[in-house]
């Protein structure tokens, strides 16, 4: 059934689990992160991000309109998020399309700057019954800055700065920059682990991990221990599905009909979704 992210993440939170969260592009990804769910018994969260939707020729309904129609249909609960949001216009369809969360991305811009946007963004959302996500200290490796900023200590997040940035804004969850960055491809970041100890004692709104693709299993781990509850998966889908389609179609050369290798890349993709959730830990009961 369709729930909301709120829900899910207040009991990851109770339970001290984490929820998985994928970004969705495809038809393909909507189901295989609901068969991975499924095929685990966890709860999960679907997300479209504001690039997708710029894929999708800046449309949000035919991805809304899927995610939520599997969603209502799923045998596990699934939340639809609306992720890392720049864009007004974009913000404001969140509710009609059946979106109960949102990640509000200003982290590009000055403390200030940042805040100001996200607070509005807030009072919007909480205004509708919105459950706002935003992000301060940049995870790097999206829209082409490095992705190696990240791993830089300059662009972490500040506890200090980031129970005030929390309070100011009222902000819902907090994005932290604590040693990931997005769209990497290979299982090989850490997380600092002191920074995550310093920021959970410091924050009382549940911790939300970016660019997870890149941490390996036991740093999965240990990034649920250390207080994270809801973990953002994107690239490590894009991996599985890319590279079985690849296989497939050096094997299979004669191959036209696109439901060979979209089954081949849809089955990869629910396996990642189901390993990655088990990584995370059991999930809350009920
Ligand atoms: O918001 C989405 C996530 O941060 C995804 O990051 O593609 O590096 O796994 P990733
Ligand atoms: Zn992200």
């Amino acid at each position: 059934p369709l729930t909301t992210t709120g829900d899910l993440v207040t009991r990851a939170a109770a339970a001290r689990s984490a929820v998985a969260a994928f970004n969705v592009i495809t038809l393909e990804h909507i189901e295989a992160v609901i068969a991975g769910a499924e095929s685990v018994n966890a709860p999960v969260v679907l997300q479209v991000s504001e690039n997708a939707v710029k894929f999708r020729y800046g449309r949000l309904h035919p991805l809304a309109r899927a995610a939520v129609t599997a969603a209502e249909r799923a045998t596990v609960p699934v939340a639809l998020h609306l992720d890392h949001v720049k864009s007004d216009a974009l913000l404001r369809q969140a509710p009609d399309a059946g979106f109960g969360s949102v990640m509000y991305d200003a982290a590009g811009l000055p403390y200030a700057e940042n805040l100001a946007a996200t607070r509005a963004a807030a009072d919007w959302a909480h205004a509708r019954g919105l459950w706002i996500e935003a992000e301060l200290g940049q995870i790097g490796g999206k829209d082409g800055r490095p992705p190696l900023d990240a791993h830089a200590p300059g662009a972490r997040t500040d506890p200090d700065q980031a129970r005030a940035f929390v309070a100011d804004s009222g902000v819902d969850a907090l994005a932290v920059a604590i040693g990931t960055s997005h769209a990497m491809t290979s299982r090989t970041a850490a997380i600092d682990r002191t920074l995550l100890e310093r920021l959970s004692a410091a924050l009382d709104v549940p911790l939300v991990l970016h660019g997870s693709s890149g941490l390996p299993d036991p740093e999965l781990a240990a990034a649920v221990a250390g207080g994270i509850t809801k973990v953002n998966v994107g690239t490590a889908l894009n991996i599985a599905m890319t590279r079985a389609i690849r296989e497939y179609l050096a094997a299979h050369p004669e191959a036209v009909d696109s439901r060979s290798y979209l089954t081949v890349g849809r089955d990869a993709m629910t396996r990642t979704v189901a390993a990655l959730i088990r990584a995370l830990g059991p999930a809350p009961a009920g």
